[in-house]
């Protein structure tokens, strides 16, 4: 009689054969455990850690299904939870409730966007989402684009695609040029890349944050003159700090004349681009190479969630394909691991089709419209004769005390969030030219005016 190989049937995975009334149980368990700590979000405020809190690591044997939820619980109850409407320190808003669903589904199904033959369908929705947002900011039929793990991969997926198909691969000359204030991805992007902290050319801001166009220029003639190779600019459409938009038109401008690639790093701001509310500075944004669009960071689409978008996907074809030996391909198909650095990759891709598809544009819209008025309220009745405010067109507001000196930024903002967390409100302090500001971001869908105006007694008091 053949043997069984299989010592223990009903435990470890879904059954192919029975109606796995087990895991429904579990679903059912997990669901509940989770909205109750929804539920329980006013009491336990938005970041509630007990520093006491351990983990138990796996032992010898299994545990139980009793222990196990009883951990899920302590993880939840230590966690920080965006749901809160004190929350306000990060681009890390609630989480849309079809995107929970996505992620669901996305694990059960545990397809591999590495090649369509392990993801055929989710192939071809990653596929058409990325074109239809391609088509949506602007780009012609060539376009396309390639979800990532996040802004950071998304943003070194582009700068390596340009390195590339400007021959500029094996060259230590080559450069790339951003703002001052752009993110701190690119310099993790550029030691990857295998460059020296100098090859990060970095122009200067005006007083609003965005690009200065003189000194753009000044650089680009300084590159030349030393013989630098640029191989791309990065436009950031919404800096972290204080949510600027770079003259793009003007940049995109230059980076036709000179034949350079015009990367935009739209990873707060892009998302803008595929709806009709007016914000300033978001334009001509189809004149780039490629762009960022992080819809993880103001429309709840649970992380991560980050697509990369280029005019020619022929670019990306050329930088990553590899022939992929041991994957069978199939024609007019391209296999996903073949156009972006990450090989094996969740269909994520799920969790933001979802999230749009429950959302529609007016939803889209509305979400997106709602951060702004938050930040216009919290701008309008913040005491300017007592505060130093750094905004722009986004969501996102830095401010610090007039008159205080550089050296007591760090001790007056450290001293403002505890005393703020300890009331249920948490922002950030970011350090910004050598000074530490507070920092709120707009963009959570559950704050109220009556939040801001008591956020706003404490800022005062
Ligand atoms: C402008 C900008 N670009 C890129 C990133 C990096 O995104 P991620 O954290 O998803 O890698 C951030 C993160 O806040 C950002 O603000």
């Amino acid at each position: 009689m053949a043997e069984d190989l299989i010592d223990n049937k009903d435990i470890y995975f879904p059954s192919y054969l029975g109606t796995n009334d087990k895991l429904i149980t579990l679903l059912n368990r997990a669901s509940q455990t989770l909205c109750d700590w929804f539920s329980k979000t006013e009491k336990n405020g938005p970041f509630p850690l007990d520093e006491s809190f351990k983990f138990i690591m796996p032992t010898e044997d299994g545990n139980s299904e009793e222990d196990l939820f009883s951990e899920i619980e302590s993880l939840l109850n230590n966690s920080f939870n965006p749901v809160h409407p004190g929350s306000l320190a990060h681009l890390d808003p609630p989480p849309l409730i079809f995107s929970i669903l996505g992620d669901l589904i996305a694990a059960g199904l545990n397809n591999n966007l590495l090649a369509y033959e392990l993801s055929p369908c989710v192939t071809l929705l990653e596929e058409s989402l990325c074109k239809w947002f391609a088509k949506k900011i602007g780009f012609n039929d060539f376009s396309g684009g390639i979800a990532a793990s996040g802004g950071t991969l998304s943003n070194l997926n582009a700068l390596i695609a340009a390195r590339y198909n400007a021959g500029l691969s094996t060259n230590p000359n080559s450069v790339l040029l951003v703002s001052e204030d752009a993110h701190s991805s690119f310099i993790k992007c550029i030691r990857v890349m295998g460059l020296d902290t100098k090859n990060l050319v970095k122009i200067k801001t005006d007083n609003q944050g965005r690009m200065d166009i003189n000194d753009l220029r000044k650089s680009l003639d300084k590159c030349s003159i030393e013989n630098k190779k640029i191989f791309a600019i990065v436009a950031t459409l919404g800096t972290t700090v204080r949510g600027a938009i770079d003259p793009i038109k003007e940049i995109s401008e230059i980076c036709k004349q000179r034949d350079i690639w015009l990367h935009i790093d739209g990873s707060i701001g892009g998302i803008f681009a595929i709806t009709s509310i007016p914000i300033e500075g978001l334009n001509n944004i189809n004149q780039a190479n490629s762009i960022t669009i992080n819809p993880q960071k103001i429309i709840g689409i649970t992380k991560t969630s980050s697509l990369l978008l280029v005019s020619n996907m022929s670019t990306l074809e050329n930088t990553f394909n590899t022939g992929l030996p041991y994957i069978s391909s199939k024609e007019n198909i391209i296999n996903r691991g073949e156009i972006g650095i990450q090989g094996s990759r969740p269909a994520e891709v799920i969790k933001l089709w979802l999230g749009l598809r429950f959302l529609g544009l007016n939803g889209i819209e509305n979400i997106l419209k709602s951060s702004i008025k938050r930040k216009d309220f919290f701008i309008k009745n913040i005491s300017k004769n007592k505060f130093d405010i750094f905004s722009g067109p986004l969501h996102i507001v830095s401010f610090l005390p007039k008159k205080l000196e550089p050296k007591d930024s760090d001790a007056w903002t450290q001293t403002k969030v505890n005393e703020l967390i300890k009331k249920n409100f948490m922002l950030s302090r970011p350090k910004f030219k050598d000074k530490y500001f507070l920092r709120v971001v707009m963009g959570n869908y559950n704050t109220e005016e009556s939040h801001i105006e008591e956020l706003l007694k404490i800022l005062e008091a």
